[in-house]
């Protein structure tokens, strides 16, 4: 059966919250729910309904990949609390840079990151919750891109290995179905998120593996995620889609103290883009093109080299692999 989309421009965002909670409350009962926060807009709305809906019989995880930015499941956990919605926050961290150890497919990156969320870590989660209820920030686009082969299968109990038949009594739940981005964006608003989130610039899920070129270390993500958090800042005050630095494999001959250091290159990209479809290299200015340049080789004592992305998208893509 086709989903009937609920346009941005036609959302009334108090109804839709409302009839959201209702239908929440109801297909609960008495029990309760689990879902998993990243910190994105559709995850974080999802959470906020379940919360109004359930109070403390939602139980909300984040997992902390360890591929995060400097600071963010801390952030993101603060920032719920400070609505009043607990979040357990999970250290993951080991188990996702074991399952990336060696890996240097970007697509073998990509699926290792998927399987060690979805098949090792949230799945233990939704078992050990008992929860028969499992809420998803599934949008109209996921289904669509799905169904059109863009985007891997969004069916959540087939990710973390759970067959709803066999497993019976577990069900799904997925309230932004029917709207895109720019409605859900919508409801962030009026549920009383802040700006932090409902504006929140993409980040993938796989997070700063997709910016680093080959095996994902500790150490490389060090220095890109430390670079990463120099562009954001430096950039925080201009309009653009996106920004990113990402860490190359090949290294390139610097002068570090007068001696000879082999060192690492970060190239950084900001992105104008309505959609992320397509994408235009963003107009910065030699000036700040500079200052990004001085603070990444001040702060960070392994980079001697940073470039700047010309190229628009397609051939290029927004992340690096
Ligand atoms: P690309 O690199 O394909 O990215 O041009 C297009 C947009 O999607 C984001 N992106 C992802 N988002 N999971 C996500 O939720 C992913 O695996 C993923 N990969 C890319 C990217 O940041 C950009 O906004």
């Amino acid at each position: 059966m086709a989903l009937e989309e609920i346009k941005a421009t036609d959302l009334d965002t108090e109804k839709f919250i409302k009839k959201k909670t209702e239908e929440i409350s109801r297909a609960v009962g008495n029990g309760f729910a689990v879902n998993a926060l990243s910190g994105g807009v559709d995850s974080s709305v999802v959470t906020m309904l379940g919360h109004c809906a359930l109070a403390e019989r939602l139980k909300t995880y984040f997992i902390d990949n360890g591929l995060m930015r400097t600071g963010e499941p801390e952030q993101i956990v603060d920032i719920f609390d400070s609505l009043g919605v607990p979040v357990k926050l999970i250290d993951a961290k080991t188990k996702f840079l074991k399952a990336l150890k060696g890996v240097t497919d970007p697509e073998e990156k990509r699926e290792a990151v998927t399987q060690a969320f979805y098949r090792d870590v949230f799945r233990r989660l939704v078992k050990e919750s008992g929860a028969r209820i499992l809420m998803h920030g599934t949008i109209l686009t996921d289904v669509e891109e799905t169904r059109d082969g863009f985007k891997r299968q969004h069916n959540i109990f087939e990710q973390i290995g759970i067959n709803p038949e066999e497993a019976f009594g577990y069900q799904i739940i997925e309230p932004l179905v029917q709207l895109r981005k720019d409605g859900v964006r919508k409801v962030a608003a009026a549920l009383g998120l802040p700006k932090s989130i409902y504006n929140r610039m993409p980040f993938p899920g796989p997070a700063l593996a997709t910016r680093i070129i080959g095996e994902v270390t500790v150490e490389k993500l060090s220095i890109v995620r430390k670079a990463t958090e120099i562009v954001e800042e430096t950039l925080k005050h201009l309009d653009f889609f996106q920004c990113l630095a990402i860490l190359h494999e090949d290294r390139v001959t610097g002068i570090r103290e007068g001696k000879r250091l082999f060192g690492n290159q970060i190239e950084v990209r900001c992105w104008d883009s309505l959609d992320a479809r397509t994408a235009e290299p963003t107009d910065l200015t030699a000036k700040t093109r500079k200052i990004l340049a001085a603070r990444i080789i001040q702060e960070i004592n392994e980079v001697v080299s940073v470039t700047f992305n010309e190229t628009p998208k397609p051939p290029s893509t927004i992340e690096a692999i």
